[in-house]
C-alpha cells in the first residue's frame, strides 16, 4: 500500500515510517466490489446485506463473531474457474483454504475436483460424497495410515513429495494389491513474489523434490521402476497470494523440460502436469487480481508452446486454486467493543474475535479492509487499528484502516475477503470458541459449520 499522511493521521515520525495506511477513501460508506462478495450491498436504510439478508438480522440470529459465506458468489467463482479451463484441464479446489461438507457438495455440483492434504480433509470430502477418483492427496509427511486410507478409498492421485514417500506409497499399494496413480511434486527453483512463509518453489524449504541437480529426474526413474505406482505426471506449486504470472511461466517451462527429458530417457510421455494454486485475491482496493480466464489462457499457451518446441503431446493441465475461489466469498462480522483513542497515534477498536479467527495479519503481516456495516455514517474518517480480545499485542485483525469517527460500542463492522485461511486456521487460543460459518443465498441463511461451545472445549479436556 502507498503511504500518505492524512490530517487526522499520526504525527510521530516513527509511526509514519512504520505505518501501512493509505489516504482515507473518498466515501467511507462505499463497498469496493473488488474486496466484497458479489451479493453484498447497502440497503436503503444503510445496513449492509449479503444474499438479500441484512447483517443486523444475521448478527441477531447467529451472533458475532461469525463468518458469512456468499454461496452464490462461491458457485460463480468455482464455475468461472471450471469454464475458463474447459474440458482439457481439471480444476482441483484446494481444501486447505476452507473445507466443509457443504463446500464439498457445491464443488461437486459445479464440476470441480478436490485437493486434500490430511486424513481429516479426506474424511470430510468422502463423507460429503466427493467421488474418491476426483480427489488428489498432498502433503510433505503423509502418515502411513493416511496413505493406506487414500489408496483403499481409491483417491485419484497421490502427489509424492520425497524419495522416502515413493517407496512408502509403493509398499502400501503393493500390500493392498493395488496400483496407485501418482504425480511427483517438484520444486522448480523460482522465487515467487510473496511472503516467505507461503513461497514454496525455492529449494531451501520442505516441499517437493528439486528439479535442479537431477533430483526430480531421479525420482521419476525410481517411480517408473515400481509396478505399484502409475506415474501420470509432474506437479509444481510455487506459492500463494501471487499476482505476477511470470513465476508460473517459469515453472511451466521447467516442468515441460522435465517431461521432455523423461521422454528422451524412458520413452514415456507423462500425460499430466499440475501447476498448483497460488493466485492472489484483493484484500484491499490496492490489489488487482487476474481473472480465471486470463490465467487459464496464459498457462495453457505457455504449456502448449513449450510442448510444441519439445515435440511433446500437450499434457492435461490441472490447477489447484483455493484462496482465489473461496477467499473473496466471505466476510467476518464482528461487534465493536472497547474503543481506545491514543492521542496522536491511532484509535484501537477492539472486536469480539481476533487472532483466533484470523491469524493471517499476525502471521504474514497481511492487509485487510474493514467497514462499518450496521449503519452508514457521515462522520470524519478516523485512523484505526482493529484488534481482537486475546492476550497479546500482536492480536491485530486490520493493521491500518479508516472507520468513521462516531464509531461506538455495539456497532457491527465487517472484514471482507476472509473466506480463505481464516476459519481453516482458526484456533482456540485463550479458549476462544471458534466462530460459525453461515452460508447465505437468495434470502436464506444456514449454518454450515456451527459455533464451538464451552461444552466442545470441555469434552476434549478429559483430565
Ligand atoms: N496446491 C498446493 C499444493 C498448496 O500447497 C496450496 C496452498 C494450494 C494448492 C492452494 O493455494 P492457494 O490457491 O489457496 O493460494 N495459509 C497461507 C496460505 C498457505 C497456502 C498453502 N498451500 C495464507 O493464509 O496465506
Amino acid at each position: 500500500m502507498s503511504r500518505s499522511a492524512h490530517p487526522a493521521g499520526p504525527r510521530h515520525a516513527d509511526v509514519l515510517t512504520e505505518g501501512h495506511y493509505s489516504a482515507p477513501p473518498a466515501d467511507l460508506n462505499a463497498l469496493d466490489p473488488k474486496v466484497w462478495s458479489h451479493t453484498v450491498s447497502r440497503t436503503g436504510d444503510g445496513v449492509v446485506s449479503v444474499g438479500g439478508l441484512e447483517v443486523t438480522a444475521l448478527a441477531e440470529e447467529f451472533g458475532t463473531p461469525a463468518y458469512f459465506v456468499d454461496e452464490t458468489d462461491f458457485r460463480e467463482r468455482a464455475r468461472a474457474w471450471r469454464t475458463a479451463f474447459g474440458h482439457d484441464a481439471d480444476v482441483f479446489y484446494a481444501g486447505k483454504a476452507f473445507l466443509s461438507r457443504a463446500v464439498v457438495r457445491w464443488l461437486h455440483e459445479e464440476g470441480l475436483n478436490l485437493d486434500v492434504c490430511s486424513g481429516g480433509e479426506l474424511a470430510t470430502a468422502l463423507s460429503a460424497g466427493m467421488p474418491a477418483d476426483r480427489i488428489a492427496f498432498h502433503g510433505n509427511n503423509k502418515s502411513e495410515d493416511e496413505i493406506r486410507t487414500a489408496i483403499e478409498t481409491g483417491v485419484g492421485r497421490i502427489v509424492l513429495d520425497s524419495f522416502q514417500e515413493i517407496v512408502r506409497v509403493a509398499h502400501i499399494a503393493q500390500s493392498l494389491g493395488k496400483r496407485q496413480r501418482v504425480q511427483i511434486r517438484v520444486t522448480v527453483g523460482v522465487e515467487a513474489h510473496t511472503h516467505e512463509f507461503i513461497a514454496t518453489a525455492h529449494e531451501d524449504q520442505k516441499f517437493g523434490i528439486a528439479l535442479a541437480d537431477g533430483q526430480a529426474a531421479e525420482a521419476v526413474r525410481r517411480a517408473l521402476a515400481l509396478d505399484a505406482l502409475d506415474l501420470v505426471g509432474i506437479h509444481s506449486h510455487i506459492g500463494s497470494q501471487i499476482f505476477d504470472m511470470a513465476g508460473f511461466e517459469v515453472a511451466a517451462r521447467r516442468v515441460v523440460a522435465l517431461l521432455a527429458a523423461v521422454r528422451d530417457e524412458h520413452g514415456v510421455e507423462l500425460p499430466e502436469i499440475d501447476l498448483g494454486g497460488g493466485l492472489g485475491i484483493a484484500y484491499t482496493s490496492d490489489d488487482d487480481p487476474r481473472e480465471p480466464h486470463e490465467i487459464a489462457k496464459a498457462l495453457s499457451e505457455i504449456v502448449t508452446r513449450e510442448c510444441e518446441a519439445a515435440k511433446l503431446r500437450t499434457p492435461r493441465i490441472s490447477v489447484e486454486p483455493g484462496r482465489a475461489i473461496v477467499g473473496p466469498t466471505a466476510f467476518t462480522l464482528y461487534e465493536v467493543g472497547t474503543i481506545k483513542p491514543l492521542d496522536g497515534l491511532r484509535t484501537y477498536v477492539s472486536v469480539d474475535g481476533g487472532m483466533s479467527d484470523n491469524i493471517r495479519t499476525a502471521l504474514y503481516d497481511a492487509e485487510y479492509s474493514v467497514a462499518l456495516v450496521s449503519r452508514t455514517s457521515d462522520a470524519e474518517p478516523m485512523l484505526v487499528r482493529v484488534v481482537g480480545k486475546h492476550c497479546e499485542s500482536g492480536d491485530i485483525v486490520v493493521k491500518d484502516a479508516f472507520l468513521p469517527a462516531d464509531l461506538a460500542p455495539g456497532d457491527l463492522i465487517a472484514v471482507p475477503a476472509t473466506g480463505a485461511y481464516c476459519r481453516s486456521m482458526a484456533s482456540n487460543y485463550n479458549h476462544a470458541l471458534r466462530p460459525p460459518v453461515v452460508a447465505v443465498k437468495d434470502g436464506a441463511a444456514r449454518v454450515i459449520v456451527r459455533r464451538e461451545t464451552e461444552e466442545d472445549l470441555l469434552r476434549l479436556d478429559v483430565g
